[in-house]
Formats: C-alpha cells, structure tokens, sequence
C-alpha cells in the first residue's frame, strides 16, 4: 500500500467502524492527515467530552489517552502504541507526591497534566501549557505546589508574582536539551526570525522569546503573524505542520534535537491497525479514574 491508500483505508474504516481519531500535534503529518482532530493537549481533553463516537484513538502519549478514558468513561479509549509513553509523567509518584504535600500543608497541590492517572487523584486542579496561567490566578490559594515540570512552573510563577510557588525538579527530557547557546546560534543565522516558544523549554530559552505558548499557541501565532520568519523552540513537528500552512513563510527548528521519540512511536500503520482491532485498550479502575476527574473537571472548568 502507498502512504495516500492506507490513508484512504483508515478514513474509510474509521466511519465503518464509529471511531474519532485524535492526534496530538507533535504526530507526524501523516498521522494528523486522517486525525478528526489535532490540538494540544487542552484542546484534546476537551474534545475527549463531547467525541459522539464509541471509539476514541489518541494518536500521542498515554497520558493523554488516560485523560480521555477519565473524561469519557463510556468510550473505548486506544492508543496507538503501547510504548507510548511521556518521560515527564513518570517523574513523580503518588508516595513521593504525598510527601511534598506535607512538607506544604497549606498549599494547593496543582498537577501538570502530563502525569499518570494515579497521580492526578491526588492533586487539586489540573493544568496545560495553554491554561495555567489562567488557571492559577483565578484560584484563591496563594501557595501553589506545582508538579512535576520546573520550567513551566517557573514560567508561570513569573507571570503571578502575588503567589508563593513550591517546585520539584522535573521536565521534559525532549525540551530541556535546548539551551541559550541554541537561540545565539539561531539568532545568529536568522537575525530576521522571531523566537516562538514552549514554556516547557528552560527559562533561558523561554526568556529570549518573542511569544511563549503551547503547542497550539505557538501554531496560531505564526499563522497570524506578518513576520515571515520564525525560529522554533518546541518539538520539530511543529516547524513541519507550519511549513506546509504557511509556504510563504520560514520555519526554523531551533535545535535539530528537538525530536520526542514517544509521540514519534506512533506511525501511519499503527492508526491502521487500531482502526482493524489492534492497539492498546486504556483500563482504569473506578475509583482511581473517578478520583482523577476532579482535578480535570476543575481545569476545564476555570479554563474555560
Ligand atoms: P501542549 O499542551 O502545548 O500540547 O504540550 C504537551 C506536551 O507534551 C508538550 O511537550
Ligand atoms: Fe512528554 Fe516532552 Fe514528549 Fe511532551 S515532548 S510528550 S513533555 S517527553
């Protein structure tokens, strides 16, 4: 089969067999070619309610698979490859969490939402690149324990000076290999082009930065910008996506490591045979989904 035929069997057998595809943006264009839906991960969760199908394929990491089976109970949820998993989301686990709570008792415990299903029934209110800031200046609490991402947190403190945050020192492991040393260097070969990035990124980067946002943040910006150039600090499917809608513009990654070898698991045949009965089924148990709903319910609620 040619990559346009199992791209047209998928579409096909996606309507025959009642499945929403959803796909996260760091998917190759291939994948988000027959996705129903592309976003990031706030987006994704939202979409996750209200998907009609009985079927829902995520097409990222487990952890987003995971929200969209707590969101959705009801649904058959799948992802795409087992293996799929984000480094980030197993950096802290519920013992070691329980621990950081007591050591700031008066705190609100605000979970990022890459993390396991376990972890988020202990925490109060989830967040996403795209809403924390939102999030956390609209609660009352002034002491906020926010885990596991240090560098999205610092960015938000940054953004709330009027709030106390308490930190652990995780990240993403994909975004943490971009440095300052990167953005000389890119500014020094594009001195024309803005600097768009993720707040996952170190604050070194995200310092230098003509926008910060999440994944589809930085998306909607460069669309609507009239800069023609753009220098790229997030997951090099990004620069890619916005290549192909924007000709007429440049896109530079800013490093070429830039590459989360998770989400890149999933290939165009993996999509094909979830749509023909393969794939991983998410299984949760009630209580543990259950008890992770709070915090996402909360998220989208003050998210809005
Ligand atoms: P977004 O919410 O911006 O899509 O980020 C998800 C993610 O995993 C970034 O590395
Ligand atoms: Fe996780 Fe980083 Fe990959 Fe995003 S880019 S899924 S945070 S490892």
């Amino acid at each position: 089969m040619t990559i346009l035929q199992m791209q047209q069997e998928i579409l096909r057998l996606k309507k025959q067999n009642d499945i929403l595809i959803l796909a996260h943006s760091y998917q190759g264009r291939e994948v988000c070619e027959v996705a129903d839906f592309t976003g990031d991960s706030y987006a994704l969760a939202c979409k996750a309610k209200t998907a009609v199908q009985s079927t829902v394929l995520m097409c990222g990491v487990r952890f987003m698979a995971e929200v969209v089976k707590i969101l959705a109970p009801e649904k058959r949820v799948l992802l795409s490859d087992s293996g799929a998993g984000c480094p980030m989301a197993e950096q802290i686990d519920a013992e070691e969490l329980a621990a950081l709570k007591e050591k700031y008792p008066n705190a609100l415990t605000v979970a990022y939402i890459n993390t396991t299903a376990e972890l988020k029934t202990l925490c109060d209110v989830c967040v996403t690149s795209s809403s924390a800031v939102k999030i956390l200046k609209s609660v009352p609490e002034k002491e906020i324990l926010f885990v596991p991402d240090i560098n999205l947190g610092k960015y938000v403190a940054q953004k709330l000076p009027e709030k106390q945050f308490y930190f652990m020192h995780g990240g993403c492991p994909t975004h943490v290999r971009a440095t300052g040393a990167d953005v000389a260097r890119a500014r020094r070969e594009h001195p024309e082009a803005l600097l768009l990035a993720h707040p996952e990124c170190r604050p070194e980067v995200w310092e230098q930065a003509d926008y910060v946002g999440s994944t589809s943040g930085i998306m909607n910006f460069a669309r609507e910008s009239s800069a023609k150039e753009f220098i790229i600090a997030t997951e090099n499917s990004i620069a890619e996506h916005l290549q192909f809608e924007c000709p007429e513009k440049r896109f530079y990654p800013l490093s070429k490591d830039f590459v989360c070898h998770n989400m890149k698991l999933t290939t165009l045949f993996h999509v094909y045979d979830c749509c023909t009965g393969g794939g991983e089924e998410i299984v949760l148990d009630e209580p543990t989904r259950s008890a992770a709903k709070k915090c996402l319910d909360r998220m989208i609620e003050l998210g809005g």
